[in-house]
Order: C-alpha cells, then sequence, then structure tokens
C-alpha cells in the first residue's frame, strides 16, 4: 500500500485550466492517434509557427561560439572568389557580428549561471527598449533603469516573484481582472492570498472602469483584506482588449489614491492588428510616484519563443520595506538568487527581442517581411474566426481583436450544461481543444470559450465548418 502524506492544501487546490482537464483529454485523444488542434494555449510555435530566422541564426552561433570563426572564414572565402559555395546561403554577416558581440560581452557563455537578476548588458538593452518605446527623449519622462529590471524564466516567473514579495497571508488581496489569465488566481491561491475580483464590463468591449475597481476594493476591505495591488492585462487575455491611455491614468489614479502596487502585465505589447496602438503604463506614469511591476516576455508578439523561456520585469518606484530601510530591488534580488539565475538561452532571446535589426542591416528586410508576414496571418485567422461565430445561435464575441485570442459569449446552451461541458464535447467532436470560459472566471450565468486563433490557415479552414455544424447541434439539443 502507498503511504499517505499530508501535501500543502494551497498547491492541492490550485486550478489552471489552460493545462486543465480540456488539454490533458487532448493529450490522451493525441496519444491514441486523433488529430488535435491545440487552441487551449498561445503557443504559436506548436501550430507550425516559424521562429524568426535572425534570432535562430544568433542563438546558434552562441551556442557554438567555434562557427562564430567559420562562418567569417567563409565570407572571407566567398569575397575573394564570388564563384565560391555557389549556391550556399552564408548566415549574413549581420548575425555573425551580432553572435561575436553578445560572446564578448558573455564570455562564459549560454552554460554558465549568471547574474541572479540576468547579464547587465541585456539589462541595458531592456532599458534602452523600454526607453524607445516610451519616447523618454521628449515626454521627459524618468529613464528606466537597468538595476530595476529583473530577467526571469518568462515572465511568469516575474509575476511570481512580484506576488512573493507582496502576499504574506491571507489579509494580503491581490486585485486581479475577470476573466483573467489564471497564473494569477493559481499563484495568489497558492501563496495564500486572497484574490479580489474586479469585473471587466464585456458589451463595452471589456472595458475597466473606475467604478468596479472601487467597488471591489471596497468590497474587499470591508472584509478585513489590505489589498496591495492591482493587476492589468493589457492587451488582454483572454479578451484581447486594448486599454485607452485614459483608463490607464485612471488605473494609476485609482492606484495612487489607495496606495496599490500597480502589476501591468503587457506581454501581448507587439500582439497589435489594424491600427491598433499599444501604450505602456511606465509611459502613462511618467514622473508619478506609484509603484509599477511591469512585465514583458519573449513568447508572445511575433517571435512566439514560449519555450525558450525569455522574460523580465521592470520595477519603477520600488517602496521601502515597512519599518525599515531596505529596499524592493534588494528584496526582489534576494528572492532571484534563491535560484542563482533564470536561463542564460532566454536572457538572450530577450537580447534579441529588445535589440532587432535595425534599417539599413543586411538582415533588417527578411526580419520585417517574416515580422509582416506572421501579424497579417494571425489577424486573419482571428477575422476567420469571427466570421465563423456570425454562423453560430446565440454565439458573441466582444472586443477588438488582440493578444492571440477570442473570448466569445457562448449565448445558448442545453439546459444543465455548461461551458465545460461545450468544450469537452467540442474536443470530442472537433478534435479542436479550447478553454471554458469558466477557467479565466467570467459573470455568473455567463458561458464563454477561449480559443487562440493560431492553427495554420488549411487546419482552420477545415475545422471551422466542422465546429458550425457542431455548435448549431449542440446547443439546439
Ligand atoms: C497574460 C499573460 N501573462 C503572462 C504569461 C506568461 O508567459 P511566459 O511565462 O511564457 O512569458 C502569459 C502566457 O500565456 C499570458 O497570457
Amino acid at each position: 500500500m502507498s503511504p499517505t502524506m499530508k501535501l500543502n492544501p494551497n498547491v492541492i487546490d490550485l486550478e489552471y485550466a489552460v493545462r486543465g482537464p480540456i488539454p490533458q483529454r487532448a493529450a490522451e485523444m493525441a496519444r491514441e492517434g486523433v488529430r488535435t488542434i491545440p487552441c487551449n494555449i498561445g503557443n504559436p510555435q506548436a501550430l507550425g509557427q516559424k521562429p524568426l530566422t535572425f534570432f535562430r541564426q544568433v542563438l546558434s552561433l552562441v551556442e557554438e561560439p567555434d562557427r562564430v570563426r567559420r562562418e567569417r572564414a567563409l565570407h572571407a572565402l566567398r569575397a575573394e572568389n564570388p564563384a565560391a559555395l555557389a549556391g550556399h546561403d552564408l548566415v549574413p554577416a549581420d548575425a555573425i557580428d551580432y553572435a561575436a558581440e553578445i560572446l564578448d560581452k558573455l564570455p562564459t557563455g549560454t552554460g554558465a549561471y549568471t547574474e541572479s537578476n540576468g547579464p547587465r548588458f541585456v539589462r541595458e538593452a531592456v532599458a534602452r527598449f523600454i526607453d524607445a518605446r516610451d519616447d523618454v527623449a521628449t515626454t521627459g519622462a524618468p529613464a528606466s533603469d537597468p538595476d530595476a529590471i529583473f530577467l526571469t524564466n518568462g515572465a511568469s516567473e516575474a509575476v511570481r516573484h512580484g506576488l512573493d514579495l507582496l502576499i504574506g497571508d491571507k489579509r494580503d488581496g491581490i486585485m486581479i481582472p475577470i476573466p483573467q489569465y489564471p497564473l494569477y488566481s493559481a499563484t495568489i491561491h497558492k501563496l495564500g492570498g486572497t484574490q479580489v475580483d474586479y469585473y471587466l464590463s464585456e458589451e463595452d468591449d471589456w472595458a475597466m472602469t473606475r467604478e468596479a475597481m472601487e467597488t471591489s476594493l471596497a468590497g474587499a476591505q470591508a472584509k478585513g483584506i489590505d489589498v496591495k495591488a492591482i493587476v492589468v492585462i493589457n492587451p488582454g487575455n483572454p479578451t484581447g482588449s486594448i486599454l485607452p491611455d485614459e483608463s490607464i491614468r485612471e488605473v494609476i489614479d485609482f492606484a495612487e489614491k489607495h496606495s496599490l502596487v500597480i502589476m501591468a502585465d503587457e506581454v501581448y505589447q507587439e500582439n497589435l492588428y489594424g491600427d491598433a496602438t499599444f501604450t505602456s503604463f511606465a509611459r502613462v506614469l511618467g514622473n508619478r510616484d506609484v509603484t509599477l511591476l511591469s512585465f514583458h516576455s519573449t513568447s508572445k508578439g511575433f517571435y512566439g519563443e514560449c519555450g525558450k523561456r525569455g522574460g523580465y520585469v521592470e520595477v519603477r518606484n520600488p517602496p521601502k520595506v515597512e519599518g525599515s530601510d531596505v529596499g524592493f530591488i534588494d528584496i526582489l534580488l534576494k528572492l532571484a538568487s534563491v535560484n542563482l539565475c533564470s536561463n542564460v538561452v532566454g536572457h538572450l532571446m530577450t537580447y534579441l527581442m529588445v535589440n532587432r535589426p535595425k534599417e539599413g542591416d543586411e538582415s533588417h528586410a527578411l526580419f520585417t517581411s517574416e515580422r509582416d508576414a506572421i501579424i497579417e496571418a494571425l489577424e486573419t485567422k482571428a477575422n476567420r474566426i469571427r466570421e465563423a461565430f456570425a454562423q453560430m445561435d446565440g454565439m458573441e464575441c466582444y472586443g477588438r481583436t488582440g493578444a492571440m485570442y477570442l473570448f466569445p459569449r457562448i449565448g445558448k446552451l442545453p439546459a444543465g450544461t455548461g461551458d465545460f461541458d461545450y468544450c469537452m464535447a467540442l474536443l470530442e467532436k472537433t478534435g479542436l481543444c479550447t478553454v471554458n470560459g469558466s477557467g479565466f472566471g467570467q459573470v455568473d450565468g455567463t458561458h464563454h470559450l477561449r480559443i487562440a486563433f493560431l492553427p495554420p490557415t488549411d487546419l482552420l479552414e477545415e475545422v471551422l465548418p466542422r465546429w458550425i455544424e457542431f455548435h448549431n447541434r449542440y446547443v439546439n439539443g
């Protein structure tokens, strides 16, 4: 008989729908040889998206430093004799230069621990990226500080670090949007804190309102909760919504009034379609004295390098620990050092994300054409799925297309069933793996699903008619 043991109930009770029972069933079906389409998660390369050529050329040279010399020798050979190596594509000279520069700054390569917060040259590049993105030269906002940037294993670890510092016990509350990305609910639960929900307004394209924030805060305070922070996901997951600048200002006003930390999850800042633009919290914050943690990742955007686990958190206006002279950054550094360092390939992917080929560089044209093709294809696929919703009884999709997801409301379901049943049946009948809205939180009595609009176009075209047919049959009993 197996021994029994009392395990941490906070971990036992964790829920993480994005990898929950529906994806688990999909994995089982795949093992049985059934073809499934994993739209449960924003994992572009799992659905055939090609890595950006430049990123991988540089990375592979850094992984194998001897190749830098060899590739240079090949260029020299061709310069001497243009007919040499005919028919062979050489690695572009700028990729070789990038790799050589990285190796110069990181002579220990990818196999050695780095600083706990990540190599300084990468943090400096992130700071330059933030300053250029937010146009600090003209706005007069404070420049980003490389010592307030922590490189992490994806944004997930950065978020966990933030929550680790803020949550001590169940009286500590964190406001999160509903619907939300379940990293937040799961981590708050694991740390034994209190999740304080504020609801986004679906009919207003998932806008966040001051009233909803104030109501949620007052409700939590009335129960004795010490609310420490407000999480904002912009562009939104699962909603795809993009906050207008006025809403960002409203959140900052709210956080200032109530002395809250803002946790701005901005991992989808480059998943913009049509005329959409992104404004960061740091930009709107400017010189105001509100603590801001902003998160970014190599997993999303058009790069979609989820497996490389690159990400960072930037801290603005770090507070001092109550009753002491110790700073937030010192504690964060201590926390990061417990892990020794995050993975070095992730650091380098972050470096490339923020320091890409510039106009005039040999690789610039290919880089931009790959980027544009990925973003255009994502938008086209999202539009195709939206068109399919129009043929599904009672399916309504609010919000603009952003991030990598659509989050339609399933307005009609057979009595006694919920969105979990719907998504499970959809998987069984079509192989399409989505996530039920209840996995993200939603207004009681409403039903949704989240689909990542990532499958290759031909697969999508094949599955959409089957989904429409399934839907209309299922909801009409
Ligand atoms: C809103 C949001 N934040 C954070 C993450 C975590 O990303 P990663 O840890 O891969 O950087 C995700 C992943 O899907 C996400 O959707």
